[in-house]
């Protein structure tokens, strides 16, 4: 772990966009962890500082201009810095290849544009919660080498009236002004509120308003809306965009290397193989399954053990079994 001084160090030179001053002790951390050899850190340490060289600056600037709710003066929107690559997530192959396609689209998109034609832009992403929509906006980010910012919907929609159309106005203007990849969260929000005849007729011509922004919306970057109810768009609503992927729970082979990608870097002492416990995790999610993991390795680590054993595993899966029995029952209760 690096010193105190060096930690403060980098949060000086971070806050104060000092980009010279925070590569040297950057890189004197790095090479502390190297010669600790902590290689998997310092790795993963490098590949953060140089892989995808995203200015520090940039996102600062864009943190600064965030637009806020006039009434309340909450930021509309997030802006963040990926981290995550292509390596750090488990997609289908479907899911996969369409991702590659669209990050090569985007890399030679001025060749498209040469002939007239757009990279795609506009992505819908559905399923179940915790099966990686947000986390793969963030790798398209990470690999474009864009900013991501991440906006809730009815975090707009849902204040008061007359503000929302002037929120979603500052949004977009905000949006076009610079290149990101943007995530629209909860974006059944908007599919909730068309759905509910019994909504004011305001909230409707808002949603119009909102949905002919997206269709006007030019900006440089990638807008991708994430929903875990698709069932509540319309048909209006899924036209807009250009690919639609579908995120699943994993399968025994994505929960195999899920397990791989996890227990990167963690020495293991396990008596059943990947292939086994695999079997265990099936039908979760992949959060779920990294939930369980990471407290099976705190599990370990406040045992002084230094391998990760199968009973920490089994004690991990015990503790989330008995978690998802107590989010069963209260879920039927108050629904
Ligand atoms: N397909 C995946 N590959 C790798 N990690 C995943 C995947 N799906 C989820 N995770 C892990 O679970 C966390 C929550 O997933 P998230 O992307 O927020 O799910 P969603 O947006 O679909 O609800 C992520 O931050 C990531 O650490
Ligand atoms: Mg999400």
């Amino acid at each position: 772990m690096p010193s105190a001084k060096q930690l403060r160090q980098v949060f000086q030179t971070a806050t104060s966009g000092d980009a010279e001053s925070f590569q040297q002790i950057a890189e004197e951390i790095i090479r502390d962890e190297r010669a600790k050899q902590h290689h998997l850190l310092a790795n993963d340490l490098e590949r953060i500082l140089y892989g995808k060289p995203l200015a520090v600056g940039t996102v600062r600037q864009l943190k600064l201009n965030v637009p806020t709710d006039k009434e309340r003066g909450l930021p509309l929107l997030s802006v963040y810095t990926p981290t995550r690559s292509l390596d750090d997530i488990v997609l289908s192959d479907e899911n996969l290849s369409i991702v590659e396609e669209i990050l090569l689209e985007h890399s030679r998109r001025e060749i498209l544009q040469s002939h007239g034609l757009q990279a795609a832009d506009r992505l819908l992403f559905y399923g179940p919660p915790g099966c990686g929509k947000t986390v793969t906006a963030e790798v398209i980010a990470y690999e474009l080498e864009l900013p991501l910012a991440i906006l809730r919907i009815d975090s707009i929609v849902s204040s008061f009236l007359g503000e929302t159309a002037a929120n979603l106005r500052s949004v977009f203007e905000y949006l076009q002004a610079s290149k990101m990849v943007v995530l629209f969260d909860e974006f059944d929000a908007l599919g909730r509120e068309r759905a509910d005849q019994s909504e004011h007729g305001e909230i409707k011509r808002l949603v119009n308003s909102l949905l002919q922004m997206l269709d006007a919306f030019k900006g440089s970057g990638l807008l991708i809306a994430a929903t875990n109810h698709e069932g509540t768009l319309d048909s209006a609503v899924w036209r807009r965009f250009e690919e639609v992927l579908s995120f699943e729970l994993p399968n025994l082979e994505q929960i195999k290397k899920f397990l791989e990608l996890k227990f990167r870097g963690v020495r293991r002492n396990l008596l059943r193989d990947i292939p086994e416990w695999a079997k265990r995790f099936n039908g979760m999610s992949h959060a779920d399954i990294e939930r369980i993991i990471r407290r099976a390795i705190k599990e370990m680590v406040l045992q002084n053990k230094e391998f990760l054993e199968d009973k920490h595993l089994e004690a991990s899966l015990k503790r989330e079994d008995r978690r998802q029995r107590k989010i069963h029952r209260n879920g039927q209760e108050s629904g």
